[in-house]
């Protein structure tokens, strides 16, 4: 159950965001979302609904055209489409972006590092953390994941399952106050994406840090989830208790459970 009392100023939320992309595409159409203290939000929705890119303006990896993210209330310095940013706006965004730990469908691991060293890079030079610390960090991370191990391989000769599980130490090695997840299992085999959702569940479970959780894997959304919001071309149509979203007869979200689409 989510931790939050209902007075609390969220850790994070959008509203209004848009972004088209340059070849006309809409991928944010007035997309807004609330995500409390300690509290984990799946978001679902069909393919090419604008998960990913909605990750990635919350994370400030992304420029939209408008709308705002604020965190804890502030608004970020997010980038702009087409604008330059001043340098305290970069400052702004990077100080944002340290807050926020990002774990992408494909691990997106530093190839020619470490897996230590992939994990120390944000502590040492994200945080600017002394080297012993940052080591410090990487292996309560590592051994938080099951990989404390393999601290001095390198990030490729891993399989997908530990590779996955080392980017996640690398998300929580910075202590970050929220972790987005971008469908984790989607590219693992069925071993792994066990591996990688109990892994994903019991962070979830923590309740630790909040969460939002993109994930196509409904079993995933029902164990982990406090609440589930459902976006569909751009928009989030849909944000309800995670009991409420998988027992509900609304057409549009029992379409999306049943065959994965919200419209016909
Ligand atoms: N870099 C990009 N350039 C142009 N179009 C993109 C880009 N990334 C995504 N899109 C398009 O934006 C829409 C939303 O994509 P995305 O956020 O990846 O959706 P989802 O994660 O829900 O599958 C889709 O139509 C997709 O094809
Ligand atoms: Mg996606």
């Amino acid at each position: 159950m989510s931790a939050h009392a209902s007075t609390d100023v969220p850790i994070l939320e959008c509203s209004g965001l848009r972004k088209r992309w340059p070849d006309g595409r809409v991928a944010l159409d007035d997309a807004s979302l609330v995500l409390h203290e300690r509290e984990v939000v799946a978001v679902v929705g069909p393919n090419g609904c604008g998960k990913s890119t909605l990750l990635a303006a919350l994370a400030g990896l992304e420029t939209v055209d408008a709308g705002d993210v604020r965190f804890r209330g502030v608004a970020v310095a997010l980038p702009r489409t087409g604008a330059r940013p001043t340098k305290s706006d970069e400052e702004a965004a990077r100080r944002h972006r340290l807050r926020i730990g990002v774990v992408f469908q494909s691990y997106g691991l530093f190839p020619h590092l470490s897996v230590g060293a992939n994990c120390m890079a944000g502590p040492r030079h994200g945080l600017g953390l002394a080297a012993n610390e940052a080591e410090r960090r990487a292996r309560a991370a590592l051994a938080r994941v099951g990989m404390e191990e393999v601290f001095g391989r390198a990030a490729t000769e891993l399989s997908g399952g530990q590779q996955q599980r080392v980017a996640i130490a690398r998300a929580l090695a910075n202590d970050p106050d929220v972790l987005l997840f971008d469908e984790p299992t989607s590219a693992l085999d069925p071993q792994r994406t066990r591996e990688v959702g109990a892994l994903v569940r019991s962070l979830a479970a923590e309740h630790r840090r909040a969460m939002v959780l993109v994930a196509h894997d409904l079993d995933l959304v029902r164990d982990a989830a406090d609440r589930v919001a459902l976006m569909e071309a751009g928009r989030l149509v849909a944000d309800l208790p995670v009991k409420n979203f998988f027992a509900t007869s609304d057409p549009m979200i029992r379409r999306f459970r049943e065959h994965g689409k919200t419209v016909d």
